[in-house]
């Protein structure tokens, strides 16, 4: 097994009634709390009036942060610093999805700092050191960004959707009942996100047995199982509540214990939301079989094995059928669970810059082929 060093500081608070019951204790030592949520579904679900209320009752001075959009932008980033840095704000509480998280994290660095944390990260390579501490309330699961430090920022100007380093959340709230008003759309969406970073993991390095890939192949079963049950059952509590954690599980660093992982997928598929604004879990949907198919052949043996065990695939006469048969297996399932096999199904624009798109994707090594950005064109085009 490879060297590690595994910590994760965020305390989960995971089931129904969570908030009511620990988040008043949670902030009692902080005096002003920024209020992050995104277009509103948290005043039309209930969840804004239940936190105002306690926030209110611990008179707290509370100052929102409102309209953080899917696919959050910098231009939100530093609206969220302004507001933080000029309002004194000593705790950062994110009501929402990976977006509303993400933003926030970033927010809680670059109100810290008078340098811009994009040209900081991306150019100077000089990480964050010191935050404005934050927490998460998880509206809608799927990217796993309450267990971590990651953040996914849109650079409007420059074109680039990637991740930055912020601030990691020192509690999380889990209640699978706020989920229950997300469009199921998002929901499948979000599902398929949690999927495709455990098959990122999974496929990245070393292929040699190792635990994290044992648990990943059980987290992965149970998405699917999950998902399918959902397509039925939509408020069924039990398989909502599976697949938010299964959603923590698969970023919050277990599955990557010891293992290099890929995120050629995740790669592609930024950019193709800095070009489109797409959907993230559509769009990897649309990717995945596609990238998969044009390299299984340098890793035949991981293919199979996951055709094997997370699709129980057993009556193929070789590897390579049975791994070419995973992926078919992987595609048959987006179909089934209504999600996209093109981009034009996501409604994306026939004139999109494919080409632009594929010179600006981050060209990871993780996985059983390095990719050129020819190759990354060809599989856009094949994705249209
Ligand atoms: O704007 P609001 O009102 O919050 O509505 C959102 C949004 O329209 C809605 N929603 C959320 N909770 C709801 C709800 N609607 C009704 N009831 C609720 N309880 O759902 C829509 C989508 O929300 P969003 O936060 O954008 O979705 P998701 O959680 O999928 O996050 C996507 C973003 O996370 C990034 C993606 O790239 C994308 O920008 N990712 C972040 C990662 C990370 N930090 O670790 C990893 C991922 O790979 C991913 O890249
Ligand atoms: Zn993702």
């Amino acid at each position: 097994m490879n060297n590690f060093i595994y910590e994760n500081k965020t305390k989960v608070y995971f089931g129904k009634g969570g908030v009511k019951e620990y988040l008043g204790c949670l902030l009692k030592n902080y005096n002003t709390v920024m209020l992050a949520y995104g277009s509103g579904s948290i005043k039309k679900n209930g969840v804004y009036n239940e936190i105002t209320g306690i926030l209110n009752s611990m008179e707290k001075t509370v100052v929102e942060f409102s309209g953080i959009m899917p696919n959050p932008t910098y231009a939100k980033v530093r609206e969220g610093a302004k507001l933080a840095r000029e309002n004194n704000v000593d705790f950062i509480l994110a009501v929402g999805g990976g977006s509303v998280i993400d933003c926030c994290k970033i927010v809680s660095a670059q109100a810290k700092i008078d340098e811009d944390i994009w040209e900081n990260e991306i150019v100077k390579k000089k990480f964050p050191t010191e935050f404005i501490p934050m927490g998460v309330v998880v509206t809608a699961s799927g990217t796993g960004s309450e267990m971590n430090a990651g953040a996914v920022i849109t650079n409007e100007t420059e074109k680039i959707k990637c991740g930055l380093f912020g601030a990691q959340a020192n509690f999380a709230f889990l209640d699978p009942m706020y989920t229950m008003s997300v469009p199921f759309e998002q929901v499948i969406s979000g599902a398929f996100d949690t999927l495709s970073h455990a098959m990122e993991t999974y496929f990245g390095k070393p292929s040699a047995n190792n635990l994290s890939d044992d648990i990943n192949e059980a987290v992965m079963r149970g998405v699917i199982r999950n998902m399918r049950i959902l397509i039925t059952d939509h408020e069924n509590y039990n398989a909502r509540s599976e697949l938010m954690w299964a959603s923590s599980m698969a970023e919050n660093g277990i599955l990557k214990i010891g293992k290099i992982t890929d995120f050629q997928a995740h790669q592609i598929e930024h950019q193709l939301g800095a070009y489109t604004d797409c959907n993230h879990g559509k769009g990897l949907a649309v990717i995945h079989p596609v990238l998969y198919r044009h390299i299984y052949k340098d890793g035949i043996e991981r293919f199979a094995r996951f055709a094997k065990n997370v699709w129980g695939i057993y009556d193929k006469k070789s590897d390579e059928e049975t791994a070419l048969a995973g992926i078919n297996a992987l595609e048959n399932f987006i179909k089934e669970v209504g999600l996209p096999t093109s981009f034009s199904q996501m409604g994306i624009p026939e004139n999109t810059d494919y080409k632009s798109i594929a010179d600006s994707t981050n060209i990871t090594a993780g996985c059983c082929k390095k990719l050129t950005a020819d190759e990354i064109f060809d599989i856009l085009k094949e994705c249209v």
